[in-house]
């Protein structure tokens, strides 16, 4: 038994569907060892696949960014997230996928001799954030990011995540927003957004962030609700007198941040901006 995971749960391992509790990999898997791999996470509402096709693409890049070979073209990733989709009684759900470079003797370098990339994917049970959330907020802490420089690849190496996450729990906080060298780059597992004089504001896509799927469509969200938005350097002063906060991810959708370091955001309240992009976010959804 896996705690918190049910044992029925099916996932697809290089080439088979198997039980949760069947799905077993070499200890010599490069994940496993090095974390030598990268993953992406899906939203599917109502048996879609919310952003399906962006996913894919920076699937690609990651896989591209680490010279892992790709394991399927276009069609075959599709072929799998339909197939688990499938095999699963849940229609609102996250779809897993993670691709490591494979199975090779211990030696920090690529293997010599191309390896079979380990293709593993998984259907998790997921509800949309409750309402509450969105009313009353979450609370977030500033910490100094402290992960590597290679941010824009969504990589299973997620130390430096792990530990930030866990330092919002010690401190009974949703999330951390992170700062390096005195400029905004992101939360722990989510992208921050700054509305300041009635605009968006989000730091650059640079290899200091990860571009979230969420981080084009708040682009076409403001657009859509004639909010100006702007990406650029956010320093941790314009942060600190920000009007309101936000972050966006697959899971966690768009949600406010109504206080930062014990301190209120703003109002300390769900603000306008937040309540445009999340009716824009709740219209994409419902038309899917
Ligand atoms: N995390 N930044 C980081 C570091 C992330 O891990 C994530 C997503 C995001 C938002 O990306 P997107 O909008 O594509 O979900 C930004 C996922 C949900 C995770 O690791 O579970």
């Amino acid at each position: 038994m896996i705690p918190g995971v049910p044992g029925e749960s099916q996932v697809y391992l290089n080439g088979e569907f198997l039980r949760v509790d069947e799905a077993k990999i070499s200890v010599l898997d490069r994940g496993f060892i090095f974390g030598d791999g990268i993953y992406e996470v899906v939203p599917v509402y109502h048996g879609n696949a919310f952003r399906m096709a962006e996913h894919l693409n920076r699937l690609d890049r990651s896989l591209a960014a680490l010279r892992i070979t790709q394991p399927f073209d276009r069609a075959g990733w599709i072929n799998l997230i339909e197939e688990l989709l499938a095999r699963t009684n849940l229609d609102t759900c996250i779809v897993y996928l993670q691709v490591t470079r494979g199975v090779a003797k211990r030696d920090h370098q690529f293997p010599a001799t191309p390896v079979t990339p380990t293709v593993f994917g998984m259907i998790s049970p997921w509800s949309p954030p409750p309402a509450a959330q969105r009313t009353q907020g979450l609370t977030a802490i500033s910490i100094p990011d402290e992960r590597w420089l290679h941010c824009e690849i969504k990589s299973v190496s997620l130390l430096g995540n792990v530990l930030a996450k866990q330092q919002a729990v010690d401190a009974q906080a949703d999330e951390v927003v992170q700062f390096r060298d005195g400029f905004l780059t992101e939360g722990s597992s989510t992208n921050i957004w700054v509305a300041s004089g009635g605009k968006l504001l989000a730091p650059p896509k640079n290899n200091l962030i990860l571009e979230g799927i969420r981080y084009g469509l708040m682009g076409e969200l403001a657009a859509e609700a004639g909010i100006p938005f702007e990406s650029r350097p956010i320093s941790q002063e314009e942060v600190l007198q920000a009007d309101e906060l936000m972050l966006s991810s697959a899971t966690k959708e768009v949600l406010p941040i109504v206080t930062l370091d014990g301190k209120p955001v703003g109002t300390g309240k769900p603000g306008p901006v937040f309540e445009q992009l999340r009716a824009g976010y709740d219209a994409r959804i419902a038309a899917l």
